[in-house]
């Protein structure tokens, strides 16, 4: 029977031998083997190309960890995929695996910072040059390209400021002139695009967030296609790196209910922002709510479904009353990352770090993560909160 992904989420990795619903968890270093024969044979054959089973090292993976890797190709329609301990090091794994010294990589502006910091100053001391480009300009682009660009790098949306990119202009501008892609696909997850099979060689996500939903594990992923398979597989295995068995068993239980939580972080979203709409304070809501919009546009020409990450513009001209409303909130944790079940905020600085989005003075942008509370105490929390700036 041909069953669906959202199907396949609830049904796969199950353990045959146990009978249970869920992989078991096998932490392993040695892979015992019944002879040197067995072992060669197995050295051979890491992947079968239907399923990912091979492994003979518990660096390579475990029971639990292919099972994972084999939910995300799923996912993805990818060709492989690698696990990486957080979803950073995915991104600094496509990064480093694939540009060398001389090498140009276009970075798109809005990526987050760890992203901008790699590619900013770690980058120059390898005698790679990343460029950033506007992601609202896709002409900035096209003139940035050079016979050295190796690599287009993009978060799409930026997860701070919210552009959506055309990105099939970009895959066909790339594919031309050889140069490879990387999506950092973290917001709208692979339920919602497939950077893969819509052309990018690679597709970045931070398991850490939607995957795993409960802010109890780290992980990241990177799902590639066979154009760049051969070159992240020999970076990785230098790398040494490996994501362990308990956190890749969280981000399965995780997954099994990721169409579910994000249908209903999407509804509670936009019923906050029906709210935040109405709030004079409010200048701006980043976040692709208005039809008539590019970003709007680009969101429903790529993506099947809308998830809980946005931003709001505050126009104050006192920054300490706009820190007092994020201070304030009841329900909105102040902290780092996103993706879980609960509502976070934070107030972010980026009136340095980025060229293509200028913020005057008496403008500043607060990140909200719309999570699984009831949403009328979210807008409740909101209310009372806002009063606060000036
Ligand atoms: C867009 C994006 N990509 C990647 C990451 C990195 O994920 P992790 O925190 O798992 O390293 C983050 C984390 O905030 C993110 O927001």
């Amino acid at each position: 029977m041909k069953k669906s992904i959202n199907t396949r989420l609830k049904h796969s990795s199950k353990d045959q031998l146990n009978r249970s619903a869920n992989p078991p968890v096998v932490r392993a270093s040695t892979i015992l083997f019944d002879s040197m024969q067995e072992l060669a044979a197995h050295e051979k054959k890491i992947i079968n190309r239907k399923r990912i089973t091979h492994y003979n090292y518990g660096r390579y993976g475990s029971q639990t960890t292919i099972e994972l890797e084999n939910i995300i190709k799923d996912l993805e329609e990818a060709y492989h995929v690698f696990l990486t301990p957080t979803g950073f090091g995915a991104v600094s794994l496509c990064l480093m695996a694939l540009c060398r010294p001389g090498d140009e990589v276009l970075v798109s502006d809005n990526v987050y910072n760890p992203t901008r910091e790699l590619s900013s100053n770690l980058f120059p001391e390898l005698n790679i040059k990343a460029i950033f480009y506007d992601p609202n300009d896709i002409n900035d682009l096209k003139k940035k390209i050079s016979n050295k660009t190796k690599l287009i790098f993009v978060e799409n949306p930026g997860s701070i400021t919210f552009e959506f990119q055309d990105l099939n202009e970009i895959i066909k501008i790339a594919k031309k002139r050889k140069i490879y892609t990387a999506l950092d696909n973290t917001w709208g997850t692979p339920l919602y695009l497939k950077p893969i099979p819509l052309g990018f060689d690679l597709s970045i996500s931070s398991a850490t967030k939607y995957f795993s939903g409960h802010s109890d594990a780290m992980g990241g992923t990177l799902a590639v296609n066979k154009n760049v398979y051969k070159k992240i597989k020999f970076y990785n295995r230098f790398l040494g790196t490996r994501l362990s068995a308990d956190e890749a068993y969280l981000i399965i239980r995780g997954i099994r209910t990721l169409d579910t939580r994000l249908k209903a972080h999407y509804e509670n979203t936009l019923k906050v922002i029906k709210f935040l709409k109405t709030q004079k304070k409010i200048k701006e809501i980043l976040y692709p709510h208005k039809p008539g919009s590019k970003n709007f546009k680009m969101w429903k020409k790529y993506y099947s479904g809308g998830t809980g990450l946005l931003s709001i513009l505050i126009k104050s001209k006192n920054k300490a009353s706009v820190i007092k409303f994020v201070n304030n909130l009841e329900l909105f944790g102040i902290g780092y990352s996103w993706g879980g079940f609960e509502s976070l905020a934070i107030y972010q600085d980026i009136k340095k770090s980025r060229d293509f989005y200028k913020l005057s003075n008496d403008e500043h942008l607060v990140r909200l993560h719309i999570g699984l509370e009831d949403p009328n105490d979210l807008i409740n929390d909101l209310k009372n909160s806002l009063k606060f700036i000036k």
